[in-house]
């Protein structure tokens, strides 16, 4: 869970045969000064540099919402709330150096905190915790102690309970000298029924190459379960797929957990091959979508070479726009979210409405349910010690 070996990127795509001219060139980063107004503000440190900071609306109770925008010098923009520590859109050319935007989400903070959208639960973009995807039944014993968590996933617990860490709002703190926002929340000792004071620090950077990075760090004052990830969802053709079944994946993994049919793992790990679970080689997610049991992929992929290390989790391509996504973890395993649950209900940016697999989620994390799974890697952390996982999203076009 601790141990970071962050090999560069770019060396691991030209091992996949995509060199560094296909992706946008690279340009320095800059710094930038405090922000002092909550209205629309610009930091500036250079001509072109800048961390805008708007309004986003307000939650319910009257929280005032902010949007932030990292930007780098190839056009790529990223747009983050202190609400969820949701990431509301991420801007990244196409072929033709044009501009789109690659995930699902609303312009504005109503959208997140809608009595549609609550019903609906997607966690559109979203910071998941304490513990992303499920946990059994809502139970699990520590050092003991039996431990009861809110159930709002049928019997079982899922994504941090009734009022995760993507719906509570977040500190936010802009990071000298990168585009680079850190989001703070401190969960209370027994919230949504997990034990210990966890205090939860998650940094996003956007890096003059391209990177979407993601390190998330946290400590605790009692021994918990913890499993943060992103839920963003992805369609790489923004806008202009009708949905992301044509997009080409491929998933590091020889192995997935397999589930029972209210999607808690069994404890088996079972090899892909020859199966319609198989991304080892780049397929297109619609080929065999047709034959996975429950509407499509929702399956956790155990990522091969998974100790810890920097390592390559998947792939994407979007044929008609050109664009690529790469995303390395030092988590050991990723969960693949063909958007099954999407219904047309829902209208985001764009007046998109998002049906059924319109976007597709890799939510890096540990395995679903490890605190009832002995032999899964371990999501306990323990006072005394450092939680440090990171995440990267490396966006490019292939001509
Ligand atoms: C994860 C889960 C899915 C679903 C989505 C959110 O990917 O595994 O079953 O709950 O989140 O809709």
């Amino acid at each position: 869970m601790k141990k970071i070996n962050l090999r560069h990127p770019l060396l691991l795509l030209a091992g996949l045969g995509i060199t560094a001219a296909t992706l946008f060139s690279c340009n320095n980063q800059s710094t930038k000064t405090e922000e002092t107004s909550t209205t629309t503000s610009t930091t500036e440190t250079d001509s072109n540099m800048s961390i805008q900071k708007e309004s986003f609306g307000k939650t319910k109770d009257g929280t005032e919402l902010q949007l932030y925008t990292l930007r780098n010098e190839n056009g790529m923009q990223v747009k983050i709330t202190n609400y969820g520590g949701i990431v509301t859109s991420i801007l990244t050319p196409d072929k033709n150096g044009k501009p789109g935007d690659v995930v699902l989400g609303f312009d504005k903070g109503e959208g997140y905190t809608s009595d549609a959208y609550l019903k609906s639960g997607p966690y559109f973009g979203a910071l998941v915790g304490r513990y992303g995807n499920r946990i059994a039944k809502g139970k699990f014993t520590l050092d003991g102690k039996e431990y009861t968590l809110a159930k709002n996933n049928g019997e079982n617990h899922l994504h941090g309970g009734v009022k995760g860490f993507d719906k509570v709002v977040w500190q936010t703190e802009e990071v000298p000298g990168q585009q680079a926002l850190k989001l703070t929340y401190v969960s209370k000792d027994g919230e949504e029924g997990y034990p210990g004071t966890l205090t939860t620090e998650v940094t996003y950077t956007l890096t003059p190459d391209n990177q979407l990075r993601i390190d998330y760090i946290a400590t605790t004052d009692k021994a918990t379960p913890i499993n943060l990830t992103n839920h963003s969802y992805f369609n790489l053709g923004a806008g202009q797929s009708p949905d992301a079944l044509g997009h080409v994946l491929t998933i590091n993994a020889d192995r997935y957990t397999v589930v029972d049919a209210s999607l808690i793992p069994t404890g088996e790990l079972r090899p892909v091959k020859g199966t319609v679970m198989d991304f080892m080689q780049p397929t297109a997610i619609g080929t065999r979508i047709a034959q996975v049991e429950g509407g499509g992929y929702d399956h956790n992929y155990v990522l091969n070479n998974g100790d810890g290390s920097m390592k390559l989790a998947a792939t994407v391509y979007e044929p008609t726009s050109g664009r690529y996504m790469e995303v390395m973890t030092t988590e050991p395993g990723v969960q693949f979210y063909s958007g099954n649950f999407l219904n047309g209900s829902l209208t985001g940016k764009g007046d998109i409405a998002y049906k059924k697999h319109y976007g597709f989620c890799l939510e890096t994390q540990h395995f679903p349910d490890s605190p009832n799974q002995a032999k899964f890697p371990s999501t306990i952390l323990k006072p005394g010690e450092t939680y440090h996982t990171t995440s990267v999203y490396t966006f490019g076009v292939r001509k």
